[in-house]
């Protein structure tokens, strides 16, 4: 169950976001060869592996991930878009020695990285997979979107943004690091970093609001032991109330380092 609100949150996260999505694929998009294989590390429901692939008509996506029931997800709505032929799968813990893969032009990582205990192994086998002259893209997230305008809800969420800060760092979830240098560590030559900083203003369509709720209930959950009661059913009133509200607005934000493996 809570996987399948993952699955139903990552895919809104693209769909409210497509405007930015755009402008990342045109941006890297430019810099690939002509029939590039990506690897899509830790794709989940592949948001990233479809978003490419529907982006570049020739290229071939291999989308890895741990976790079974996303990668069937996945497979799903690789057919519902009549991109069966072009993402395959492949499942595999990465923090483990990777199973043999066809080396990559793109190598793709989308909030993923984070979730690895030896970020650094993993990126030594990344280094091994990508093709002289190939890429590798790390996006991340500073932090979870923000939706509430209004001043006093405004500062209950960010209380619950703190809040899940410091859990994530005593769960030794690697957000917030220098993808950049880490990159460069692996041998990898680090062109660019760039922040996109997100913000969409009301009037919104109705799936914003459905990506709020799925948002705020989850962090609600992930909060459980840490706000008061009054604090709990504050946030579950404010879930509830979302579609009846006209000021709803996203703030996001993400980083993107791009780097290349010297040819
Ligand atoms: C937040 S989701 C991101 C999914 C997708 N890249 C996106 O942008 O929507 C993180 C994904 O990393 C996967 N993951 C976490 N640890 C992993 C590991 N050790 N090996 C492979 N995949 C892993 C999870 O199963 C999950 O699908």
């Amino acid at each position: 169950m809570a996987h399948t609100h993952l699955g139903e949150l990552l895919e809104l996260d693209a769909a409210v976001l497509h405007e930015y999505y755009t402008e990342l694929l045109d941006w890297i998009g430019a810099q690939l060869p002509d029939r590039p294989h990506i690897v899509d590390l830790g794709a989940g429901t592949g948001v990233g592996s479809r978003a490419l692939a529907r982006h570049l008509p020739t290229a071939r996506i291999t989308a890895v991930d741990v976790d079974a029931e996303m990668l069937a997800h996945l497979r799903h709505r690789a057919a519902d878009d009549n991109l069966e032929d072009r993402i395959h799968t492949v499942r595999a813990d990465l923090d483990q020695p990777w199973p043999e893969l066809e080396p990559a032009d793109l190598i793709w990582a989308s909030a993923s990285l984070h979730h690895l205990s030896d970020p650094a192994a993993a990126l030594t086998q990344a280094y091994a997979l990508t093709r002289p002259g190939g890429l590798f893209a790390v996006v991340e997230l500073d932090s979870f979107p923000r939706f509430l305008a209004d001043p006093a809800d405004a500062a209950l969420e960010d209380r619950c943004q703190d809040l899940l800060a410091a859990k994530r760092l005593e769960h030794g979830l690697h957000m917030g690091e220098a993808w950049g240098t880490r990159l460069a560590a692996a041998g990898y030559t680090v062109t660019a970093e760039r922040q996109f900083d997100l913000v969409l203003r009301p009037p919104l369509p109705a799936q914003t609001t459905r990506y709020a709720q799925l948002a705020l209930t989850r962090m609600r959950h992930g909060l459980e032991d840490r706000l008061s009661v009054e604090e709990l059913a504050a946030l579950d009133r404010l879930a509830a109330d979302l579609p009846h509200r006209a000021d709803l607005t996203v703030r996001a934000e993400r980083t993107v380092w791009l780097a290349r493996r010297p040819a």
